[in-house]
């Protein structure tokens, strides 16, 4: 008898467990549509679709944690909830004036069967564009505090995509973009050869960094990358060549774990942005919305801007940031032997400080103003720099003077050699003397092997550095342009003091290196610029000779680069080029001049990843538009239709175009300037050449 009442009970469970796994959940959005459900082992299963077609094929979730190696199995759906939400909100500052956070939510509470009953709840946003997820430890999760040992998130693809990506480094993302269908991603080659990057851990040859620009056979564009990264790891993808399976691969700490949490707490967003047009992968706002508002109340202090530097000198070998070419030795009073090629000495700078006065450039760059850059780097040592400490020929009186005299803002360089520690440690006093010194901003780098030894640049550890960081120094009330950090996330959304990151291959790498190839450009905006703008320093005008390197170029025409202005967003922008160089273009510097860091509209006319982009976006609080157009290096027209122009006005556009016989290789110099009257029913063909690209400022008639 007893055993007869024992049994149904016992198959009931199971038969009400499997009932649950065949339960499918669904969340739509025009058309994207989220399917979720807890499959027959009690795995959480998602899939994505946009206009029936499949985007991520039935992909599992879960974690491997110290506490539960199979925190991703034995779940039971204990219930779902749905909300929308639709509303607008105005960023500090960006590419529109206002955005719209329109999504569905799916909550999907898990518990896990056993004895520990442990809970997580995924919650999926969809989007019109796209898809967002996180998982969620409440506090009842019964986790407390635990250790994720690997984050098992995947995605399926539908089929073997072509994809832009670069190798999943836990220490840089300044690699050049190679194009390949997914099931040929092998980045070893890449590692090995690319001794100009600094430092270089990529131990997994199949796995890729995110941003990860793809594009189908049949024509939609899937970018899959993450928001709101704070005390986690940043997430690379390993690739599963033959399945198509991307698996979400976290970079490690210095003792092999991945993340330290404690419950509550919730991962960052994962992003799959979808459509079938290009240009609406690069107008996204999905990352943005996804990211918490932001926590500085008044943002008055906040300005985007132009700036130049005491900077591309270095670069190009003509100057040093060390003013000795000796570490070790020094002259009779114990002093520093001067080399004469510092470039950080005063005269210098005020030379830099009159040309941004008289060309209306808000800041001045200053690296190389202070001791320790005779041996910064390749010691792996941890003090390097105590950021405060002037060289004898940099006078910090006489140049803040000078700088306020002339409207003008020297930029603070804090580079850190990669010793984070140290500079948590000296950071107030850094920042402290920013404040009495009038800087409003500064440029942090990260150079070298990380201290704490053992921690990469994209790891729990830093990422909580570089976050605590911007919070610090919206304290002061200081502006940040990071350099080596992780890959942004749309965290600028919630610090916008953090202006800019580099995280990418910048055009320095024309200086020191090969190179960026002509294509590198087109594919950017669509890998690295997903999370946030980016400090590429732009504005190069001497493009070739600049360098003692025989064969060493700038990958562009002039014109071109003068449209990254507009086609590379970010509200810090530098015209990275010397004076002199400038001086020799004053006519095409005008652009520069003239072209904004601060938008009320942004138009993508034109896009195709790897191959071309066409940007034009509104002024803020003006009437007048800029346009960008580049392209590869293969010449093209861009056709540029102006009809975001207002109704019923004139104006004059002034068109900077490569010349008839220009070619980012025999001839990148030679441009042609050129003034039409234009309004909204104007269709312009600008032929743009291999390499090129063109700016025009639109300006209202009078
Ligand atoms: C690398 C940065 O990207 C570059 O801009 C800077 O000049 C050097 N580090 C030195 O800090
Ligand atoms: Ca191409």
């Amino acid at each position: 008898m007893i055993h007869f009442k024992i049994v149904p009970v016992v198959l009931f469970v199971f038969f009400l467990h499997d009932v649950r796994a065949q339960q499918e959940t669904t969340a739509e959005m025009k058309k994207v549509r989220l399917t979720f459900n807890v499959d027959r082992e009690g795995i959480p299963v998602y899939s994505l679709s946009y206009a029936g077609k499949a985007v991520i094929k039935p992909s599992r979730m879960g974690f491997r944690l110290d506490k539960d190696s199979s925190f991703y199995r034995g779940f039971q759906l204990l219930g779902v909830d749905k909300t929308t939400a639709d509303h607008t909100w105005q960023p500090v500052w960006g590419e529109v004036g206002e955005i719209r956070d329109h999504y569905t939510q799916l909550t999907a509470h898990l518990q896990q069967r056993g004895d520990a009953r442990r809970r997580m709840d995924i919650v999926f946003r969809v989007f019109e564009d796209g898809l967002g997820f996180r998982y969620e430890f409440p506090l009842e999760s019964r986790l407390g505090y635990f250790v994720v040992a690997d984050e098992l998130t995947q995605f399926t693809l539908a089929g073997d995509h072509k994809a832009f990506w670069i190798p999943g480094d836990y220490d840089s993302n300044e690699y050049p973009y190679t194009t390949s269908v997914v099931s040929e991603i092998d980045n070893a080659a890449l590692v090995e050869k690319s001794t100009d990057i600094a430092v270089r851990v990529a131990p997994d040859r199949y796995a890729v960094q995110t941003p990860l620009m793809m594009k189908s056979a049949d024509g939609l564009y899937i970018n899959i990358h993450e928001a709101a990264l704070a005390n986690y790891p940043a997430m690379q993808l390993h690739v599963d060549r033959a399945l198509l399976t991307l698996t979400s691969a976290l970079v490690p700490d210095a003792v092999g774990t991945k993340a330290y949490l404690h419950a509550p707490y919730a991962t960052p967003w994962r992003t799959v942005i979808v459509s079938d047009k290009a240009a609406d992968i690069l107008a996204s706002k999905l990352i943005l919305n996804l990211n918490e508002p932001s926590k500085i109340g008044d943002s008055s202090w906040i300005h985007p801007m132009k700036f130049v530097g005491v900077w591309w000198e270095m670069q190009t070998g003509k100057a040093t940031w060390s003013y000795s070419d000796y570490a070790d030795s020094v002259d009779a009073k114990g002093g520093l032997i001067p080399s004469g090629k510092h470039g950080a000495n005063t005269a210098n700078v005020k030379r830099y400080i009159d040309f941004a006065a008289a060309n209306g450039i808000g800041g001045v760059l200053v690296e190389g103003w202070n001791v320790g850059w005779e041996d910064w780097f390749g010691n792996w040592k941890e003090e390097v720099f105590d950021f405060v400490t002037p060289y004898p020929d940099f006078n910090v009186a006489e140049l803040e003077a000078y700088a306020a005299s002339k409207g003008v803002k020297i930029i603070m360089h804090n580079e850190t050699s990669g010793s984070a520690t140290n500079y948590d440690r000296r950071m107030d006093t850094a920042f402290r003397f920013m404040r009495a010194h009038g800087y409003t901003s500064v440029k942090t780098g990260y150079v070298g092997k990380i201290i704490p030894r053992g921690e990469h640049h994209d790891g729990q550890w830093m990422v909580n550095h570089y976050n605590r960081v911007s919070e610090k120094a919206a304290y002061y009330h200081v502006m940040v342009d990071a350099h080596e950090p992780m890959r942004p996330t749309g965290m600028q959304r919630t610090y916008p003091n953090w202006l800019a990151s580099e995280a990418g291959r910048g055009n320095e790498y024309n200086a020191f290196s090969n190179g960026n190839e002509p294509e590198h450009e087109t594919i950017l905006p669509f890998t690295r610029l997903i999370g946030g703008p980016m400090d590429y320093t732009p504005g190069i005008f001497k493009l070739k000779g600049y360098s003692t390197v025989p064969g060493r170029q700038m990958h562009t025409t002039l014109a071109k680069q003068l449209a990254l202005y507009v086609t590379l967003y970010s509200p810090l922008q530098m015209a990275a080029d010397l004076p002199e160089n400038y001086a020799a273009h004053m006519d095409a510097f005008q652009f520069i001049r003239d072209v904004p860091v601060d938008w009320d509209d942004t138009r993508i006319l034109e896009a195709e990843p790897g191959d071309y982009i066409s940007i034009a976006r509104k002024e803020k609080g003006k009437g007048s538009w800029f346009v960008g157009a580049i392209t590869d290096e293969h010449a093209r027209t861009a056709a540029l239709s102006l009809d975001f122009l207002s109704d019923g006005k004139k104006y004059t556009a002034t068109i900077y175009k490569d010349a008839p016989d220009a070619d980012w290789k025999e001839k990148p110099e030679a441009y042609v300037i050129e003034k039409v009257t234009v309004d909204r029913k104007t269709k312009l063909a600008v032929k743009l050449a291999a390499g090129g690209g063109a700016a025009i400022s639109i300006m209202e008639k009078k």
